[in-house]
């Protein structure tokens, strides 16, 4: 899949996302949406199944982290939705990740992209070594995460855009990073910590960056996804 900017859909409601995609109903480019806890909690598999029949590529983000058992059959009733990426946390161990892929992988052997959070990018080093009992430095912990996802099969992770070159380094340059944090050079940073822009993340090799904010508030956001567009797909 080439590299793309997804944007992060995260709205309360269905009928809230389907006002803010109907700006988007003149462009020749179909959004890639992501949908993400907040969304799915409150308007389900319809919602998925409303923004597939419109033509958008999807990612899936609900971070599942359950025993491998669990993960498996959930991820098999995922695959039925035909979406495009999912993830899970790479803290299950390469055992659930295992798990995960055997259950999304459907019968024919197609699925799809299946991707890894690393540590959150709201995790600080700090709170990793004194709280989760994680020693070491947060880059080591998101290589080796990186690495046992690489190991289990996966296609790739969600890390930081700073991230990027250390874990494509570790895993090859065709493994893939999903990065949020993303924010033009002229606009606020809101609550993210280590962040960047569309054009930078692309220097340092994110195969696809993840955008809300930047988009959703936008006084016009048709037009900040071009800009994201034209400065990370070019
Ligand atoms: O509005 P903003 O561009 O900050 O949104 C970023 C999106 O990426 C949100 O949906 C957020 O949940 C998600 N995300 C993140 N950091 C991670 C993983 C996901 O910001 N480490």
């Amino acid at each position: 899949m080439e590299r793309d900017v997804i944007i992060a859909c995260d709205f309360s409601s269905a009928e809230a996302t389907l006002a803010f995609l109907d700006k988007f109903a003149g462009e020749s480019r179909k959004p890639f949406v992501k949908i993400g806890m907040e969304l799915y909690y409150a308007a389900g598999p319809a919602i998925v199944a409303e923004l597939k029949r419109r033509g958008h590529k999807i990612f899936l983000d609900l971070k599942l982290h359950d025993i491998p058992n669990t993960v498996k059959k959930a991820m098999r009733v995922l695959s039925a939705f035909d979406v495009d990426m999912v993830n899970v946390h790479a803290a299950g161990t390469k055992e659930m990740m295992a798990a995960a892929l055997e259950g999304l992988t459907r019968e024919d052997g197609t699925r799809p992209l299946l991707i890894a959070v690393t540590q959150l990018t709201s995790t600080s080093q700090q709170a990793m070594n004194d709280q989760l009992l994680i020693g070491g430095s947060i880059n080591d912990c998101i290589a080796r995460y990186a690495m046992n996802a690489a190991e289990a099969g996966l296609d790739g992770v969600v890390c930081s855009p700073l991230e990027a070159g250390l874990v494509k380094k570790a895993c090859g340059e065709n493994f893939l990073t999903v990065t949020p944090g993303i924010r033009f050079a002229d606009s606020a940073a809101d609550d993210q910590k280590r962040i960047t822009t569309p054009e930078r993340a692309r220097e340092i090799g994110s195969d696809f960056i993840v955008v809300g904010r930047p988009i959703t508030a936008a006084d016009d956001p048709v037009a900040a996804w071009r800009r994201c567009v034209a400065e990370f797909v070019g």
